[in-house]
């Protein structure tokens, strides 16, 4: 009996299949009810007690060897599924892509860029590392100046000529040293000051400025180019020109646009007046044109200038500034429809 079991170890080890049902086989001649193994452990009954030890091994060995044998060609049978997934369901849906979504503030610039770029204003970009001259003094604010202050500044350690731009009028600086008129771009970019962090203002933020020099450029151009803006941008057509004060230009205005009050968001935001301010502008000093190398005796030109985040603030109600610099995935997801 021990001899033909030996035999038995033998066919188990040298079988080999990749098929199932030949391996279902295998499994049903050695392991199934009226199997192989069985068949020994009845006859295991019948062997004399002194021999039981001995030959209760090697039954045990065989029935390792077929455990093994099974399992091992299951094994390999399933990974070869596994690792062959085109073969197996064709009709199964494709995974999934997650889509990432633009930034509100992108989305805003775009606009932005956009309507400008439609009526002949390109994009100009210049560094967020400024030096004294492109954001103060070619813009007429000397040193000591006072109007400095309207722009808490953030300085590179103590040298007070490196800075953090405070508004992207620095670009148009050196867009003018740069280029001759007719002169129409727009500079959108990120700016700093060194304010308290609240839910209205931040120290980092976005701004979009504009600039146009030609012969003969008037107030009443730069209206027209502003209702023409708020027109597009929120299909407003009515706006007002208050006088105000920025040291870059003369005659210098706040712009307000007319919100309406038909809702309670509509007075929440204008506090019941139904105006709203959304930027500044102005025609450009003769200083800084002379400062910045154009005749100002020959050319004049208009500039304006607008904080990005208020006007996403607007178009999306939200509340809170800091939203826009906290990254926080379910905030941002909300704009994936946009483009
Ligand atoms: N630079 C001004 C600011 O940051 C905005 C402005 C630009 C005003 C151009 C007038 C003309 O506040």
């Amino acid at each position: 009996m021990t001899e033909r079991i030996a035999q038995y170890i033998a066919e188990v080890q040298a079988f080999q299949t990749t098929d199932k049902s030949e391996l279902e086989a295998f499994r049903i001649k050695f392991s199934g009810k009226k199997g192989i193994l069985n068949e020994f452990f009845a006859a295991f009954k019948e062997v004399p007690n002194h021999q039981k030890k001995e030959f209760g091994q090697v039954i045990n060995s065989l029935k390792v060897v077929v455990e093994e044998k099974i399992k091992m060609i299951q094994d390999f049978l399933e990974s070869r599924e596994d690792s062959n997934p085109i073969y197996g369901d064709l009709s199964r849906p494709g995974e999934p892509i997650k889509i990432g979504s633009r930034h509100p503030i992108s989305l805003v610039k775009n606009q932005i860029t956009d309507i400008f770029a439609s009526i002949g204003f390109n994009v100009s970009e210049g560094p967020e590392i400024e030096d004294d001259w492109h954001n103060f003094t070619a813009l007429n604010l000397p040193e000591y100046h006072p109007a400095r202050d309207m722009q808490d500044t953030f300085f590179i350690q103590t040298d007070p000529d490196v800075l953090l731009r405070t508004h992207t009028s620095s670009v148009q600086v050196r867009y003018m040293e740069e280029n001759k008129p007719p002169i129409r771009t727009i500079s959108p970019g990120r700016v700093f000051r060194n304010e308290a962090v609240s839910s209205r203002s931040h120290c980092i933020f976005h701004q979009v400025e504009g600039l146009y020099i030609d012969k003969d450029v008037s107030f009443a151009d730069l209206k027209q180019t502003l209702l023409y803006f708020t027109k597009e941008m929120f299909g407003k057509s009515k706006i007002r020109l208050r006088p105000s004060y920025f040291p870059f230009t003369e005659p210098s205005a706040e712009v307000d646009i007319y919100w309406g009050l038909k809702t309670e968001t509509d007075y929440r935001i204008t506090k019941g007046t139904g105006w709203l301010e959304i930027m500044g502008c102005g025609m450009v000093d003769p200083n800084v044109l002379t400062n910045c190398g154009i005749n100002a005796e020959e050319y004049t030109g208009f500039a304006f200038g607008m904080g990005i985040e208020r006007i996403a603030m607007l178009l999306y109600q939200i509340s809170d500034i800091r939203m826009f610099y906290e990254n926080d995935v379910r905030f941002l997801e909300q704009f994936k429809s946009s483009i």
